[in-house]
């Protein structure tokens, strides 16, 4: 067993409903499925290309137990953290550390989305704290980074709320949509922690332990 995985994390409560997360379920194919096929206009600005595959193949039915698959494998051999974040009981989204790397580095990337119908309740800064406190604690990491478009001002509000750092900018860094786009790199890393980021949020009225 690798550390930190697997693991539910939560409660909290936020002004979006009750969250919690929990490793993804090959029964979550439906919700997954309607929400991103749903939701194309609010994701794909933000996700890398896939080519050879169209959005509606991508995020069909069918995708999801493949995709399942590996982040279950990725799980348990240590080299992601993956979630499926529930609100008030219903998929709402998904955080993922991935690309672990152990040893001198102990790092990895966070990811994330919200179903567009569920934005702006806090539910996404809620799960990357959950997700920040997990990795510099049973999951053993050092350091998170995320990279963000400079134009998804609301990721890089989320990420901001949470004291992420910026620490510059990728030019040309990633295919989205068949175009080299920039990103703006931020970090965090486990002596920023402080009380944690959970209890930040707490302390400022934006989260609730039940
Ligand atoms: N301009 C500026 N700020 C905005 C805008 C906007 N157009 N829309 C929302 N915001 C603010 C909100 O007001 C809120 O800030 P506040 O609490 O100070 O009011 C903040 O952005 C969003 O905070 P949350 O409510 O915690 O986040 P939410 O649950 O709405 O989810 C997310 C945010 C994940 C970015 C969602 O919009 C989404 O899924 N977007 C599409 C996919 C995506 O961009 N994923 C991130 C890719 S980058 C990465 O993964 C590192």
């Amino acid at each position: 067993r690798h550390p930190g995985w697997p693991a539910r994390l939560g409660p909290l409560v936020v002004a979006g409903g009750t969250l919690e997360l929990r490793p993804p379920r090959l029964r979550d194919a439906g919700a997954w499925s309607s929400a991103r096929q749903r939701d194309r206009a609010h994701l794909e600005p933000w996700e890398p290309s896939s080519y050879g595959q169209g959005w509606d193949e991508r995020n069909s039915l069918l995708a999801w137990p493949p995709q399942w698959a590996t982040l279950r494998s990725l799980g348990r051999r240590g080299l992601a953290l993956p979630f499926t974040i529930v609100l008030d009981g219903r998929l709402a989204g998904q955080v993922t550390v991935g690309n672990i790397q152990r040893g001198a580095l102990r790092s990895g990337w966070i990811g994330y989305w919200v179903s567009s119908e569920l934005t702006r309740g806090g539910v996404a800064t809620a799960a990357v704290a959950l997700v920040v406190d997990h990795s510099f604690g049973p999951a053993g990491l050092h350091r998170l980074e995320a990279t963000v478009r400079p134009e998804n001002e609301p990721s890089l509000r989320v990420l901001d709320k949470l004291g992420f750092r910026r620490e510059g900018l990728y030019e040309r860094y990633l295919d989205v949509g068949g175009i080299w786009r920039d990103h703006l790199s931020l970090a965090f890393t486990e002596e920023e922690l402080g009380a944690g980021a959970v209890a930040r949020l707490v302390r400022r009225g934006l989260a609730r332990i039940p």
